[in-house]
């Protein structure tokens, strides 16, 4: 009596991550090797089975360049289990979400998340633009939910992006923030803004990119140079469009869009016309670029 630990101040433990896509997996890495034990949860076995393969391979690459023992390599494989049962989580602390970027799939979700998980487990979102207030409103804890937004590829870049709910708890905030520094991250925070801070900015300007290639501005190639070396960009808008998914690229517009309710966030025709035709980008081989089957590098 007395001498537990306030909520706010409970280290994280045990953590479950929703979907081993990419950003699952990567985020079950980062948490796995902070030494918590993980939950990677899919209906998907298969993208169970892909997931560690990626993950074991990522964390061998710091293995090889001597940034990580073998051991504590192994050890952080080892930490993560694979489920396709939710039932599982009822004893983590934290959940991340990292499904299909819809609304109504993540609601549905975060009501079953809500009935199973203990009460004091927090619910976090990696939505790339969803509120997080109408998400947390699904839910009987809403000070509990909270945007966590990480970046592809989640190991690699440095930053996650907090969102607080209407109703997010400054325990549960000050928990997240703690967790996210634990894994290696540098915080922002935003408020439940459409596209918060970074895809507020970021998708605009991939919208352009495809919007001076639709009206003949310029050939592909030459708008990503221009932007890689004029800017010192990593990846040109295109390329990194491609990179991320246009159909993720076009639902952040669409939410951008109806959200902040101003024409320069409608979508560019030819990024709707490359989604509807099923070119979402380096995951299904074909975006803006054709990608090889067994080459990352980009084909005009
Ligand atoms: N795990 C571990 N290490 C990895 C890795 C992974 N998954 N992916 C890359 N790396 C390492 C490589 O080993 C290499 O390390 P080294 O420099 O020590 O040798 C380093 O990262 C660079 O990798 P590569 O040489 O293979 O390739 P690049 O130099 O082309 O870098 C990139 C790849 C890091 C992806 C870089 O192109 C980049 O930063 N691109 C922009 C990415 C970006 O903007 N992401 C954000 C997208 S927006 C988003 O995600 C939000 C969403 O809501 C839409």
């Amino acid at each position: 009596m007395g001498t537990q630990a306030a909520p706010a101040t409970r280290q994280i433990a045990a953590v479950a991550v929703i979907g081993a896509g990419q950003m699952g997996s990567g985020i079950a890495q980062l948490a796995a090797a902070a030494g918590c034990s993980v939950f990677l949860l899919d209906s998907d076995p298969a993208a169970l089975s892909r997931a560690v393969t990626s993950i074991s391979s990522s964390l061998g690459r710091l293995v090889a360049k001597g940034q990580l023992s073998q051991a504590a390599c192994d050890d952080s494989v080892k930490r993560i289990k694979c489920v396709s049962d939710v039932q599982e989580l009822r004893g983590v602390d934290l959940v991340i979400e990292a499904i299909v970027e819809s609304e109504d799939v993540k609601k549905k979700l975060f009501v079953e998340l809500d009935k199973i998980t203990k009460p004091s487990a927090i619910l976090a979102s990696n939505t790339s633009s969803i509120s997080i207030t109408r998400l947390a409103s699904a839910t009987s804890r809403p000070s509990q939910v909270i945007g966590m937004h990480f970046f592809n590829p989640p190991p690699i870049m440095k930053l996650v992006e907090i969102i607080r709910g209407a109703d997010t708890s400054e325990g549960v905030f000050s928990q997240v923030k703690s967790f996210s520094e634990r894994i290696g991250k540098v915080v922002i925070c935003s408020q439940d803004y459409p596209g918060f801070i970074v895809n507020r900015i970021l998708m605009p300007m991939i919208n352009e990119a495809f919007w001076a290639l639709y009206t003949g501005v310029a050939t592909k190639e030459d708008i990503d140079t221009g932007m890689k070396l004029g800017t010192n960009h990593p990846m040109g808008p295109l390329q990194l469009a491609d990179f991320i998914g246009l159909d993720v690229c076009l639902s952040v517009l669409r939410v951008l869009h109806n959200g902040l309710g101003d024409n320069k966030y409608s979508p560019c025709p030819l990024l709707v016309q490359y989604v509807d035709a099923g070119r979402l980008g380096k995951k299904r081989g074909q975006g803006v670029y054709s990608y090889g089957r067994s080459s990352s590098s980009v084909k005009p």
